[in-house]
């Protein structure tokens, strides 16, 4: 059997809290699917730069290189020097934002059911930014490498089995005609070698407003990074908020899950933060150990896990943002006994 080494960044305010109810469901995951997982703990964020000086220290990279995947929770301000410097540094190409109206919860559009695919290590997160006599510069980096990777992972995307078959390439080529119109060029090209798949573009403030008015027509939205940053905070809002949005940072060898949102420094420290965004990142995690490895116990799991959040949020067991009164350990008891109902059954 092969042992799963998960490097764990707990993080910032209620990175810690989604963490430890993650972890504690995972343990019941491994019971239940056999799998043997080790967890190696990894600090980064505002209080590691407190404690140690940085935000991301060495020794936390060199336990992320000795582990097949990183699961991590938020951090607060240094946001930057976690998550922007790791996704540059293992080259973490694509951020999958999976959107799902589950049902039962307040939703704008319950047939929705798309991805968003952000382009993870360019743009104006490059963050080369000058100032220069009173003003301020910043770079927008666009290669014809980045567009065209992350322009064939979406369509390889839309080619899995549950998917609608239709890729949406966002961007504002009209106006950032040498940067995002390398991005649309490139889209095309990919969709000429797809012609299975639906392609059609679509302006950022256009798409902003379409989330909005007909979310189901979305299937895989290919964008840039800073347009996929802020249309995944709203597409999440779409089916229900940040509370139940899950991400994968992508790379050929390497991956990094995590929620897609910060860390809440407004309700940390009160038991009361949704773990499901978090729950559903170790998912998309399991199924990424399933698909690098071979292991179909770990796609089983996944699916499990997926299915098991899914009925709990059918019962009404919920945190605050849901509507419910229950607390992040509560939710995840639940979830952990449904996996192991799930199994049984
Ligand atoms: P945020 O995403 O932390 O929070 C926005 C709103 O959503 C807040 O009202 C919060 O209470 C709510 N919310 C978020 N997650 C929730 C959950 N699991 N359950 C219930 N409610 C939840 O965004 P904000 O406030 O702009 O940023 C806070 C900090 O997070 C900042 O310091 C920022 O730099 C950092 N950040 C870190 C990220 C990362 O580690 N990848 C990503 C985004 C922001
Ligand atoms: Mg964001």
């Amino acid at each position: 059997m092969k042992k799963y080494r998960i490097s764990v960044i707990p993080g910032d305010g209620i990175g810690p809290e989604q963490v430890q109810a993650t972890l504690k469901v995972l343990e019941r995951v491994r019971e239940a699917f056999h799998l043997d997982f080790q967890f190696v703990e990894a600090e980064a964020g505002d209080d590691c730069k407190r404690k140690q000086g940085s935000a991301l220290p060495n020794d936390t990279i060199h336990t992320l290189k000795a582990t097949d995947v990183c699961l991590k929770g938020p951090v607060g301000e240094t946001a930057y020097d976690v998550i922007v410097v790791l996704r540059q540094m293992f080259d973490l190409y694509a951020n999958l934002r999976p959107c799902r109206a589950y049902p039962g919860l307040k939703c704008l559009d319950p047939g929705t059911d798309l991805i968003v695919v952000r382009e993870n290590t360019e743009d104006l997160y490059k963050g080369l930014e000058f100032e220069i006599a009173g003003s301020a510069l910043a770079l927008r980096v666009t290669t014809a490498r980045a567009c065209q990777r992350i322009a064939s992972k979406a369509f390889r995307i839309a080619e899995l089995r549950n998917r609608r078959k239709l890729v949406t390439a966002v961007h504002k080529a009209n106006v950032l005609r040498k940067t995002c119109g390398l991005f649309a060029a490139a889209c095309r090209e990919e969709a000429k070698l797809h012609p299975d798949i639906s392609f059609e573009e679509m302006y950022v403030d256009a798409a902003a407003m379409n989330l909005i008015r007909e979310p189901s027509h979305f299937d895989v939205l290919v964008t840039t990074n800073m347009f996929g940053d802020i249309l995944s905070d709203e597409a999440a809002q779409v089916v229900g908020g940040l509370g139940l949005a899950p991400s994968g940072n992508i790379g050929d060898g390497f991956a990094i899950f995590e929620p897609v949102h910060g860390s809440a420094p407004d309700i940390a420290g009160r038991n009361t933060a949704n773990p499901n965004s978090m729950l559903l990142s170790a998912g998309m995690m399991l199924d990424w150990l399933g698909e690098k490895f071979g292991d179909s116990d770990c796609h089983a799991a996944a699916g499990s896990l997926e299915t098991a959040v899914v009925r709990v949020l059918a019962d009404r067991v919920t945190t605050p943002d849901l509507g419910g009164n229950h607390t992040t350990a509560q939710v995840a008891e639940a979830v952990a006994e449904r996996i192991a109902l799930e199994v049984i059954r």
